[in-house]
């Protein structure tokens, strides 16, 4: 099929623009709270990391403390423009490597702040926050799986980077009632704000850091400037010069549309559950349980030998950084993320700081580990890790993760991670009031009480880890 022959963005933006409560499927609405708190745990986590404060101190400068009724507060109570609470909350989303995604799609940063910063500045109701939130949700997802892996692989852009502006775009724009042309218009803008370059893997530099919160910070920037009149190319998905044509080396821009509003690809992310790539996941997870279930500790010096059996995609290269000098390095790195886990209890997600950088046991069993490929298949994630301790065979197996969708699990793993983090920041009166405000969001009248939770316990966390440091 000829690409430029389907009108692929406005379809989109249809969608988007008549998008309702009603039309979400029951499966997906009761899952919407439930990445709201998942979204919470990773924001509380990512406002004590280092990079937020340094953000904190440029945003001070660059977007002003805001007067009046235009002062938007983030979620470490920094008082800013919009535009610096959306920055600020994007970055608080993103910067700890905590937020669930799907493959190409993280709208849990790189749109979710963005869209609840507006809706609490425009008292917009729960239920609206989660329509739009739906419509967000899809965008990405959709637009993330029609670009493909190839973004990054060939072209070297990081995806969240580009789909999150448009899903931004889309769902700020349902949410202030743009109809669709508007909504296409908007997207047009957005997709010339989509940046991301993966220059950050072989530097460890903290540009990742930035990227989703831009995304969700200029994709609602390109809302209002379509509601003001400024008008995009309304086409631009599919537009011979737009954003598959130059992002994409091998798009796939039927999946932007098939099953569009029966299938609703946005409810099928996968959680975080520790701070480590997404890759490093089940095993972190299988080394967690199997400390915790017979209560089984070890010396993290007496380890050796330590070999990961499992697929391509935890055996990738590019994610075998066995010696990272930064924390961003550290957390892109699957040898790395599997050994953190082994020298300390990584459900304390907390644990996972600067100090792991200097930790001669992590770095040790990261440089030393092997790795043996078991499997051909890229979804394959799972398999079984071999080491000696103390010169014994320990085989441990990692074949379960709660965090993926449909598994039964899911529920209770948002909820114990969301209650791991709340007591690694010691905040439990104000982790309990915004754990229950999300529970009811869907009664909320006025969104704004819920940021006013998320910034109780942000702007708790921050003062807590202000003199202290990570
Ligand atoms: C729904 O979409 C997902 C993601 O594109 C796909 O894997 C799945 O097969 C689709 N399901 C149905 C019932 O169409
Ligand atoms: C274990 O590691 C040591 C070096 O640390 C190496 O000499 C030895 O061959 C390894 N044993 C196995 C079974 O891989
Ligand atoms: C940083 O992590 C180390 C373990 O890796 C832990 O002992 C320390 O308490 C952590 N620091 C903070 C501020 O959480
Ligand atoms: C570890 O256990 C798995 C089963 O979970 C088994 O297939 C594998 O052979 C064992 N590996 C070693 C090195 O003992
Ligand atoms: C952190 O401490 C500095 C100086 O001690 C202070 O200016 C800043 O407001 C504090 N930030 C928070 C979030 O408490």
């Amino acid at each position: 099929m000829n690409a430029s022959s389907v009108p692929y963005t406005a379809e989109l933006a249809v969608f988007a623009a008549n998008a309702t409560l009603a039309a979400i499927p029951s499966t997906f609405l009761t899952l919407l709270p439930f990445f709201i708190l998942d979204t919470a745990s990773a924001m509380l986590a990512g406002v004590v990391q280092p990079v937020y404060q340094s953000a904190v101190d440029a945003v001070g400068i660059t977007y002003g403390q805001g007067s009046g009724e235009t002062i938007h507060l983030a979620i470490d109570g920094t008082a800013s423009s919009l535009s610096g609470a959306m920055l600020l909350n994007g970055i608080a989303a993103g910067d700890f490597e905590f937020e669930h995604v799907v493959s190409n799609a993280h709208p849990a940063s790189a749109m979710f702040p963005a869209l609840l910063s507006v809706a609490s500045a425009y008292h917009k109701t729960g239920e609206e926050l989660l329509v739009a939130m739906a419509v967000g949700y899809e965008l990405a997802t959709r637009i993330g799986a029609a670009s493909t892996t190839e973004v990054e692989t060939e072209r070297g852009f990081h995806n969240p980077g580009l789909n999150g502006d448009l899903a931004t775009a889309a769902a700020v724009g349902h949410l202030m009632g743009l109809e669709s042309n508007k909504i296409a218009s908007a997207m047009g803008l957005a997709a010339s704000s989509s940046a991301g370059l993966l220059a950050f893997i072989n530097t460890g530099a903290m540009t990742k850091r930035l990227h989703p919160a831009r995304a969700g910070q200029l994709g609602a920037e390109a809302a209002f400037l379509a509601h003001a009149g400024v008008d995009g190319p309304q086409d631009i998905l599919e537009n011979p010069d737009g954003f598959l044509h130059a992002f994409s080396p091998n798009p796939e821009p039927t999946l932007l549309i098939e099953g569009l509003g029966s299938n609703w690809t946005g409810e099928n992310m996968v959680l975080k559950l520790a701070p480590v790539h997404a890759y490093a996941q089940v095993f972190v997870y299988a080394v967690n349980s199997y400390r915790s279930s017979a209560n089984r500790a070890w010396n993290a010096a007496d380890i050796q030998n330590v070999t990961i059996y499992s697929g391509p995609g935890v055996l990738q290269l590019s994610h075998r950084i066995v010696h990272p000098d930064t924390l961003v390095s550290a957390q892109y790195s699957v040898p790395f993320g599997i050994a953190a886990s082994l020298t300390i209890d990584l459900r304390d997600p907390l644990m996972f700081n600067d100090s792991l950088l200097v930790n001669p046991a992590t770095q040790s069993i990261s440089g030393a580990m092997q790795f043996v490929q078991i499997s051909d298949d890229p979804n394959f994630v799972g398999g079984f890790l071999a080491m000696k301790v103390s010169g014994q065979n320990v085989n441990i197996t990692a074949d379960e993760y709660p965090g993926i969708p449909g598994s039964i699990g899911f529920v209770n793993a948002v909820e114990d991670k969301y209650e791991q983090v709340i007591k690694a920041l010691d905040i439990a009166p104000q982790g309990a009031a915004l754990r229950a405000k999300i529970a009811s969001v869907g009664a909320l009248g006025d969104v704004r009480e819920l940021l006013s939770d998320l910034v109780s316990a942000g702007s708790a966390a921050a003062r807590r880890f202000n003199s202290s440091g990570i």
